[in-house]
């Protein structure tokens, strides 16, 4: 059965970085660039998908894991040729071969559905993915013969008329399976790189007659920018802001402030929501509609419910109901699960816990590894107890409970439904259901104290 199979070349140091991180692996907005070239092909009906490592291989591979289906280690880097060549034993005669760059990650996968169609439909052994650039410097000019396709020629190997050229090689190709197999045997290293160059299949292919071969010209050329600079990294990221965006304003998303706005690739957002300015929104999450995001939110992660207002927030590996309030200055840690019609208010902070419909947590307060119920009260400055230095221990809180201010409760432990406890105490023992503990030292009043003492 023919496959669409994706050979993504990444095992370049990308020394112009300046990092002693390899360069797939750096991050525009909040993920490595290799993840949006795996994903674009992914949507554009790759089945299955090749990276070839080979600088600082074994952290590419650990940090790529399992979004990649196979990795191929390419010891040396000597070209893009012997790149491919590497994996030449995992492709079958009748698959279709996309090769891409790691180092891409403005491609979309539209442009490369587009692409690989026009392949099918014209029956090409191969065809190259072009672009007119407006200063081509560097890359591979398309050399056309008429029509067609003549060559492929490396910057560095073009003469005067062809340097001109600013059709140039975006460096993504399909092959038929068989063709391409044929081909990487052929290819040299006499050019001035001294480099197997995938380019040369272009010429290989022509002079043995193995099929015909095509350019397809695409409209964006952002979108085949290489990274390989802080700079050009910087380029990327403020395209990717503002495609994202955008995506999200056609959607009916309100974003006051798109130049201070961060949204990852994979967060959803219902129309109606409304993002003020300096947020960033990481990750999955999503977000329901008539929320009102930020100002300073960060959220990583999370799922929010509708109607949620998040205001100069911190929110990590979380789940917020519908017309929950939370902040400002709130700090949501990962695992929680805040329920509906919740305040969560200013200076609070929440971990690893459960805080059921209507509570309110208003001031001051940390809630950690605790599940709470319905409609509880806290009062100002409530401290879950919840570490002994080497072990954690979980608060449960009934319904309509009142924890009165400045309340710390020792975990393990216990406050039954509609209990309350009295301000100022430290809770260590259960609480019973409907009482009230006070657990504080009795206040005693010295009459005329202070007038002895000025004596
Ligand atoms: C290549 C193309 C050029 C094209 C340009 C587009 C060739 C000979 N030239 O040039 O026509 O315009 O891309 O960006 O193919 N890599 C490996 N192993 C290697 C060499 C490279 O994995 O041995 C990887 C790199 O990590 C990188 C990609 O292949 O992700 C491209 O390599 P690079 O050296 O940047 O190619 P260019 O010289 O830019
Ligand atoms: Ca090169």
């Amino acid at each position: 059965m023919s496959m669409l199979k994706a050979i993504i070349l990444a095992a370049g140091k990308g020394e112009r970085m300046k990092s002693k991180v390899p360069k797939v692996l750096h991050k525009v907005m909040d993920k490595m660039m290799i993840d949006y070239v795996l994903k674009a092909a992914e949507q554009a009906g790759v089945s299955n998908n090749i990276v070839i490592v080979g600088h600082q291989s074994a952290m590419v591979k650990a940090k790529i894991g399992e979004k990649a289906d196979r990795f191929v280690l390419q010891k040396e880097q000597l070209g893009t040729g012997h790149a491919v060549m590497q994996a030449e034993e995992y492709i079958e005669d009748n698959d279709k071969v996309l090769i891409l760059c790691g180092d891409t990650p403005l491609i979309e996968a539209n442009t490369l559905k587009e692409f690989v169609k026009w392949h099918n439909e014209k029956e090409n052994a191969m065809t190259v993915l072009s672009v007119d650039m407006e200063n081509p410097f560097g890359y591979g000019r398309i050399i056309r013969d008429g029509e067609g396709l003549l060559k492929i020629a490396e910057h560095k190997d073009c003469n005067e008329e062809e340097l001109k050229v600013t059709e140039i090689n975006t460096g993504v190709y399909v092959f038929n399976g068989k063709v391409l197999k044929d081909a990487l045997k052929k290819i040299q290293n006499n050019n001035s790189q001294g480099e197997y160059y995938l380019t040369d299949t272009v010429e290989i292919i022509k002079s043995n007659k193995m099929g015909s071969t095509g350019v397809y010209k695409a409209k964006d050329s952002n979108e085949f920018m290489g990274i390989n600079s802080k700079l050009q990294l910087s380029y990327a990221n403020e395209i990717m802001k503002k495609r994202i965006n955008e995506y999200h304003m056609q959607n009916g998303v309100t974003i006051e402030d798109p130049s201070s706005t961060y949204i990852s690739a994979d967060a959803v957002i219902a129309a109606d929501t409304v993002i003020m300015p300096s947020t960033i929104i990481q990750g999955e999450t999503e977000i329901g509609t008539d929320c009102i995001i930020g100002p300073n939110a960060r959220i990583n992660n999370c799922i929010i419910k509708d109607g949620v207002t998040i205001d100069s927030s911190t929110l990590l590996n979380s789940y917020v109901d519908n017309y929950t309030t939370v902040g400002p200055y709130a700090y949501i840690r990962p695992n929680s699960k805040i329920g509906e019609h919740v305040k969560i208010g200013d200076f609070v902070e929440i971990k690893n816990s459960s805080i059921d419909d209507g509570t309110k947590v208003s001031h001051l307060t940390y809630v950690g590894d605790s599940d709470v119920g319905k409609s509880v009260n806290f009062g100002c400055g409530t401290v879950t107890v919840n570490y002994d230095g080497k072990n954690k221990f979980r608060t449960k809180i009934g319904d309509n409970a009142f924890i009165g201010c400045n309340t710390n409760l020792v975990a393990p432990v216990v406050v039954n439904e509609g209990a309350f406890t009295a301000a100022g105490s430290t809770i260590t023992d259960d609480v019973p259901a409907g009482s009230l503990s006070i657990a504080r030292s009795k206040q005693i009043n010295k009459i005329g104290w202070a007038e002895t003492k000025n004596k």
